[in-house]
């Protein structure tokens, strides 16, 4: 083979070999991305974001509480008139949350760990002074007559007349008191030498809805979670809660410790829903999936608190592997075949493993759409959480009270991921707390009183990505497509040294055929156009380098 034959021919494999691997880069690029997921996402000690998992002091996370002031509270039973509210707020809180006692059990990828959370007061981004005196309802009188209902009727009595002498249907208190310093009430210590044998009472002598919350590791409960390091799938996910995977405060299979611990989430979302393990109501929270947003330049699919959460009779199929939950005296198909005869009526009974979730979440009696019922998880004391506002809630809700505006933007609890990576990038927690008020027979200060869902204040949880955070992820973001882009232009470029060295070698074999010819068709088009090959390695010297070995050029000249 003469020396440039071959050099043509070494460069059209090196042409296809460019070919292939853009080829095969294009098929494998997803996978190379994944290990690199797998090597940045999972949580060990050495991981970037264990630090800031740790840590989240660098995060900014304001936690805003509106207070719902009660101008009526003396029309509470007079019929006809609703009790009114006037929010007011927001008292802002920069917060900021610590995992302590971490331990990483690398023989079942876990880790567990207990946190801690911390609030600072914030006057600049708050509308108003802890020192604010707020109308509330008097929330320690009415769990204190709830609670006793089902006490003796001489119980019941003193209670009564204690509730009579010492107390009201409201209070008024401080911002800070209601909060975080609580206040004293003699019901308190009533309550605490009258407890029944073997319940759960809360360790307070005060009360105060963050009361002994600052700083303390007593009330998230202890974690046990998934670090994704075996399988990204696993990433996030709650495997243990105070040591068990299921909980006393809801029916089986209500009762199972599921979902995502709420920090880390596997790659490659879906557009249906995500599942957040909820320590403060004991049970795990649905989202669901509601669009696609831009956060900080990256794109992101949001999931917001809707039906499946919000609903008294939300239908959830289970896979069959997910029987170990069911009630130990029941087998699988026994499981399903009860619910099964429970649900006849309007129901759809097709799918045997779909059960109505309102029969596992309302322990007793359901609410209305839109409140979620807390009493199990706080030891007795009738509180229901909602949407601010009742927003997404039965109309009847906030048709009892007034002063309610419900509102898409101000309301909705919503999660916003990255969809390719499962970063989170936005977060609005906002819940209500509510309390139950009903008619008591026995005690004489709720006798007259209307059933209501009472609001008493909502909180608005922000955090979402640094703007660090958000830089790395954009470059992290830029790989599947770069790999993509990289190998479709590596595919071409190929491709192109390919044509040219076909179109080379043709040449050499006949160049001066195809000079005639393009010299006919420049004078069809009534243009003369001159082709000239010129093929510098002829002439010049063979290690030459720095001269091109092929040059293509095409004289077109009007004639
Ligand atoms: C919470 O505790 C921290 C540190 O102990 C303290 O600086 C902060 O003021 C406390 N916050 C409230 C609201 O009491
Ligand atoms: C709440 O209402 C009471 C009585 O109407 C009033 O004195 C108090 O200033 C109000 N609180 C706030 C923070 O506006
Ligand atoms: C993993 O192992 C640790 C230590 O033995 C244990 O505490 C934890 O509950 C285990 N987690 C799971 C999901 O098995
Ligand atoms: C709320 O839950 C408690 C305890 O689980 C139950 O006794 C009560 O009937 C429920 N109330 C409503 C209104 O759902
Ligand atoms: C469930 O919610 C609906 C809508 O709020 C309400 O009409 C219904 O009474 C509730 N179901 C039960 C069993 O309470």
């Amino acid at each position: 083979m003469k020396p440039l034959t071959t050099k043509l021919v070494t460069l059209g494999i090196v042409g296809l070999f460019f070919s292939f691997s853009g080829i095969i880069m294009c098929f494998f690029w997803p996978h190379v991305f994944y290990k690199i997921l797998s090597n940045e996402l999972p949580l060990t000690p050495r991981s970037r974001i264990f630090e800031i998992w740790k840590d989240t002091n660098e995060i900014p996370m304001n936690m805003e509480f509106y207070f719902f002031n009660w101008t009526n509270p003396e029309e509470l039973k007079i019929p006809g008139k609703k009790p009114n509210f006037i929010e007011v707020g927001p008292y802002t809180f920069k917060e900021k949350i610590e995992k302590v006692n971490i331990v990483f059990h690398p023989e079942n990828n876990t880790v567990s760990f207990d946190q801690r959370k911390f609030w600072y007061f914030d006057p600049e981004k708050s509308n108003g002074k802890l020192s604010d005196k707020i109308v509330h309802l008097n929330v320690v009188a009415v769990s204190a007559a709830h609670k006793v209902r089902y006490w003796s009727f001489f119980m019941q009595n003193s209670l009564s007349f204690m509730l009579d002498k010492l107390s009201g249907i409201h209070i008024v208190k401080t911002v800070d008191e209601l909060l975080f310093t609580g206040y004293e009430d003699p019901l308190i210590t009533m309550g605490q030498m009258a407890v029944d044998d073997g319940e759960e009472i809360p360790p307070y002598d005060r009360f105060g809805w963050f009361y002994l919350r600052n700083g303390s590791t007593m009330f998230d409960g202890h974690y046990n979670m998934a670090t994704g390091e075996d399988n990204l799938n696993n990433l996030g996910v709650m495997k243990n809660w105070n040591y068990k995977d299921t909980t006393s405060y809801y029916k089986t299979p209500c009762n199972v410790v599921e979902g995502s611990a709420g920090e880390f989430w596997p790659p490659n979302r879906d557009a249906k829903e995500i599942t957040i393990w909820t320590a403060d109501l004991c049970r795990p929270v649905t989202y669901e999936y509601t669009g696609t947003v831009m956060h900080k330049g990256i794109l992101g699919y949001q999931y917001a608190i809707g039906e499946k959460t919000l609903g008294n009779s939300t239908k959830r199929h289970y896979p069959h592997d997910q029987a170990k939950y069911f009630e130990r005296t029941t087998t699988t198909e026994d499981f399903f075949d009860a619910k099964h005869s429970t649900t006849e009526s309007n129901e759809n009974i097709d799918d045997p493993d779909t059960i109505n979730m309102g029969q596992c979440y309302c322990n007793g009696e359901c609410s209305p759409m839109g409140v979620i019922n807390i009493t199990a998880c706080r030891y007795g004391a009738p509180g229901f959480v909602s949407l601010p506002h009742f927003y997404k809630a039965d109309p009847i809700l906030r048709e009892q009270v007034t002063g309610m505006k419900p509102n898409e933007t101000k309301h909705s609890f919503y999660i916003t991921l990255e969809p390719n990576t499962g970063v989170p990038l936005d977060v609005a927690a906002r819940f209500q707390i509510n309390i139950l008020v009903q008619p008591s027979l026995s005690v004489a200060l709720f006798r007259d009183v209307p059933k209501i869902y009472f609001p008493i204040f909502w909180f608005n949880l922000k955090s979402g990505t640094t703007e660090n955070l958000a830089w790395s992820l954009r470059q992290l973001l830029i790989v599947p497509s770069a790999g993509l882009y990289g190998s479709v232009i590596l595919a071409i470029v190929g491709a192109i040294i390919v044509i040219i060295i076909a179109v080379a070698i043709y040449v050499r074999k006949g160049p001066k055929k195809l000079i005639l010819a393009r010299r006919k068709v420049g004078a069809f088009n009534g243009k003369k156009s001159e082709a000239v090959y010129m093929d510098t390695t002829i002439t010049d010297d063979e290690h030459d380098r720095s001269s091109p070995s092929l040059q293509l050029k095409i004289q077109t000249r009007n004639s």
